[in-house]
């Protein structure tokens, strides 16, 4: 990265994020996984870019994100980090990456960070993950943290549902905030949490709240690039979620009227084809150049 100015803007760092949270200026991440998306990302004006594992969901299709790999992220993160130069990019590490030895996790967030060219990395989970959040910290390592709905904890969970509603888990999911803000984080993304909570927890914490599902209350806004395009053959509304284009149908038709033309024999027209000088044509056809439309 260089420090020149895009668009009359500065690369966006981490000490810019918490000094958008201290003047109550909203911080706009939007996910991104590859490199158009990401450079037109970037001419939008977003701060900062999520290499999501929801990858696993909206690039691979796939019903959760366990089966995204180290690969997979490091793959996605270096296109997009290649595109841009303003918006911070932070990559997702994927399921079971760190959750064992303090050595393999920083071997792993190595790998992002040097393979995939990422600012930073996210990590899903509360107090059980502070640890490995302090280690990649002390390693010079900039770590956002995930807490709410933790998509790679599904499972556990028992479904994509709202979080933190009652008293005891609200506690909890306070606590754990305080304990990633404690080992070094810079942010964290509150997923599906109630706008009371998300507000309770962005006023108590001192780096910024990046909600998604989480209400107007929190420092930031991150949705998924998909959802917000409608980018899917069959686009699934969801509350949390407004949408600002209607892309999938858009390729449809678009992929539609190009079938048409084959079928028809309308596309291609003399405006997208190649002719040689009339004089190679005639010694390749001896007889001269064959009617239109009968050479192949
Ligand atoms: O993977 C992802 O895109 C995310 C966002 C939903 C926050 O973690």
């Amino acid at each position: 990265m260089t420090n020149e100015m895009v668009n009359g803007r500065k690369p966006v760092t981490t000490a810019k994020l918490r000094s958008m949270k201290t003047k109550g200026e909203p911080i706009v991440f939007v996910t991104a996984y590859d490199f158009p998306s990401a450079r037109l990302a970037e001419l939008a004006g977003v701060d900062a870019i999520l290499v999501g594992d929801s990858l696993g969901n909206v690039v691979q299709g796939r019903e959760t994100t366990l089966s995204v790999t180290l690969d997979h992220m490091i793959y996605h993160t270096e296109m997009v980090s290649r595109a841009v130069s303003m918006p911070f990019v932070v990559a997702d590490m994927p399921f079971a990456t760190y959750h064992g030895s303090v050595d393999t996790t920083l071997n792993n967030v190595a790998r992002l960070m040097q393979e995939g060219g990422a600012k930073a990395v996210k990590l899903e989970g509360g107090l059980e993950i502070a640890p490995a959040v302090q280690a990649a910290v002390r390693a010079g390592v900039p770590v956002m943290g995930h807490l709410g709905l933790t998509p790679q904890s599904v499972h556990v969970i028992g479904g994509y549902k709202v979080q933190g509603k009652d008293q005891s888990a609200a506690v909890k999911l306070l606590e754990d905030a305080l304990r990633l803000e404690e080992a070094g984080a810079f942010a964290i993304v509150l997923e599906l949490v109630t706008d009371e909570l998300a507000a309770l927890v962005t006023e108590k914490l001192s780096i910024p709240t990046i909600g998604i599902g989480a209400g107007p209350r929190c420092d930031g806004q991150v949705l998924v690039l998909h959802d917000i395009l409608q980018f899917d053959a069959n686009p699934i509304p969801k509350k949390m979620v407004k949408t600002y284009a209607n892309i999938g149908q858009a390729i449809r038709d678009a992929i539609h009227g190009y079938v048409e033309d084959v079928k028809s024999r309308t596309f291609p027209t003399a405006e997208h084809t190649f002719q040689m000088s009339g004089e190679v044509a005639q010694q390749l056809y001896g007889g001269g150049r064959k009617e239109e439309g009968k050479v192949r």
